[in-house]
């Protein structure tokens, strides 16, 4: 995948050069692999859908803190939803819903270069605003964190979450329109897992052999701070895209993790404002993916890499079992994550991987009432400064044009005119992959029309389930299949390139009644 070139392409300046840091100057694998605490209710409160019900209340602190990334640098400030990176994993059954109030405890000045010129903030915004979505979750639109409904220190968000949908590896994270890349980089997000019972069949590996691994790069310097960058071109706080060079796993910069020789799963989510990775283990031994971004796939499918997206989750079971006694790194391409130590004997039983995991029905293309071309753009905006992203060359801010009708299908069409690689993100709803396809575009906007040129691609295996994110290759279609459950109202699609999200690679869509 083509990610960030040309006239999107960055220098580091002589300056940042100096303080940034060189992760290779480090002890490698020296702090243990943390796992987040579980986050606890602190009471109850009514259902708002059946009144005669009390379900479990959160409450969770927007909050600064000092969080040790590695046990050689000095702690790193940052933001944070309830006072560690990653957040304490929200974790709850199917249909058990839940109120969560997100309070805004930060403090009054954001200690990452805000631009207030951008995304039609105005002087009178305030630099300080946060708004938490549940990524993934079928959530009421009151409720989903709409990027305009921030609130500012003092105040609080107060979410209905019902969590009436498939088990699944879900993501809280802010949302706030604009600046939603500089509050998530500051380290604003954590895990959500909600379990099915009826999953037990599958024995899949939990307790300690289950670990939840939160992957994100970020730029660190050498005082352990965390670096923004700010344009060379235009000294404004908007670049394409921000590679880091720390990967941190569950927030730690190369951590290692003791394991037993048997079979482990791991909830695996990519954190990055805007790197994708490609993961695998260092010895080239295979694992397996049983589900990706909304739950279990059919079967376990056998990997040795797997490629992930901003945004996206893949369940990965690992067997050890082969390897005791032996460090094992858990690699992204050239970059090394965290070492697995396998010790010498399992305490228990080593676990198998299942045959088959739930079945479901692939939706079929005639289901759907509407086809919708949607295109993901660039856009060369000379007066005001560079390059910005689109989707369908329409702002943010103009009329809602997607208005699918409650419980019905719809196929996207997603026309990537751009040459970057887009992971392109729902809310609300679940969908499936139905193919990819090369085309070339001959005045596509003028004349609607497409030349296809390649085969018509099928998903590979750890595709084939329900998504929410879906990777958008340059010079491609991507076709998703998308029913529109759930509830009416409105919600948003965006690119979860955090950088393109906030230049404009966001529209709101809106279900309406039947
Ligand atoms: Cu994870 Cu609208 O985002
Ligand atoms: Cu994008």
């Amino acid at each position: 995948m083509v990610l960030a070139g040309g006239v999107l392409g960055r220098k580091i300046s002589a300056a940042e050069k100096a303080e940034a840091l060189d992760p290779s100057t480090l002890k490698a694998f020296v702090d243990p692999l943390p796992v987040p605490a579980v986050a606890k209710a602190v009471g109850v409160r009514q259902n708002p859908e059946d009144s005669k019900e009390q379900i479990p209340f959160y409450h969770v602190a927007m909050r600064e803190a000092m969080v040790k990334v590695h046990r050689d640098l000095p702690p790193t400030k940052m933001w944070t939803l309830g006072g560690s990176f990653p957040g304490p994993t929200i974790e709850t059954q199917i249909a058990k819903g839940m109120i969560v109030e997100w309070m805004n405890e930060l403090p009054a000045k954001h200690f990452l270069p805000i631009d207030h010129s951008l995304h039609g903030a105005g002087k009178d915004v305030p630099e300080v605003r946060g708004v938490v979505h549940l990524h993934g979750g079928r959530t009421p639109p009151e409720s989903d964190g709409y990027p305009e409904e921030w609130v500012v220190p003092g105040k609080s968000q107060t979410c209905f979450y019902p969590s009436s949908q498939h088990a699944a590896l879900l993501f809280y994270h802010d949302h706030t329109m604009g600046i939603n890349r500089l509050n998530t980089y500051a380290g604003m997000m954590g895990m959500f897992i909600i379990r099915d019972p009826r999953e037990d069949v599958y024995a899949l590996p939990s307790g300690k052999y289950e670990i939840p691994l939160l992957i994100c790069d970020r730029m660190l310097k050498t005082d352990g701070q965390l670096e923004y960058p700010v344009s060379e071109k235009t000294g404004e706080v908007w670049v394409p895209e921000v590679f880091g060079n720390a990967i941190l796993a569950n927030g730690k910069l190369l951590p290692y993790c003791e394991v037993e020789p048997r079979l482990y799963r791991f909830r695996v989510m990519n954190g990055s404002n805007g790197r994708f990775f490609r993961f695998s283990l260092e010895s080239g031994a295979e694992f397996y993916q049983v589900g990706s971004d909304q739950g279990l796939l059919v079967a376990p499918a056998k990997l040795k890499r797997v490629t992930m997206a901003p945004g996206e989750r893949a369940d990965l079971l690992i067997d050890f079992s082969s390897m005791a006694g032996q460090r094992v790194n858990f690699v992204s391409d050239s970059f090394s994550i965290l070492q697995f130590r396998v010790g010498k004997t399992a305490a228990g039983e080593r676990g198998v991987v299942p045959e088959k995991l739930h079945e479901f029905e692939r939706i079929a293309e005639s289901s759907a009432v509407k086809t919708r071309q949607l295109t993901l753009d660039e856009n060369m905006d000379d007066i005001q400064r560079s390059m910005g992203m689109l989707l369908n060359k329409t702002p943010w801010h103009a009329p809602i044009t997607e208005k699918p009708v409650l419980d019905s299908t719809e196929i996207w069409e997603l026309v990537n005119l751009t040459d970057d690689s887009h992971p392109i993100h729902l809310h609300l709803v679940r969908f499936q992959i139905l193919d990819r396809r090369r085309f070339e575009a001959f005045h596509f906007q003028d004349k609607g029309e497409l030349w296809f040129t390649g085969p018509v691609v099928k998903p590979d295996a750890n595709e084939m389930g329900w998504k929410d994110t879906v990777r958008c290759d340059p010079n491609m279609v991507t076709r998703i299949i998308v029913p529109f459950n759930g509830y009416a109202g409105r919600y948003v699609w965006h690119c979860h390139v955090l950088e393109h999200e906030d230049n404009e690679m966001m529209r709101p869509f809106e279900v309406v009644k039947g």
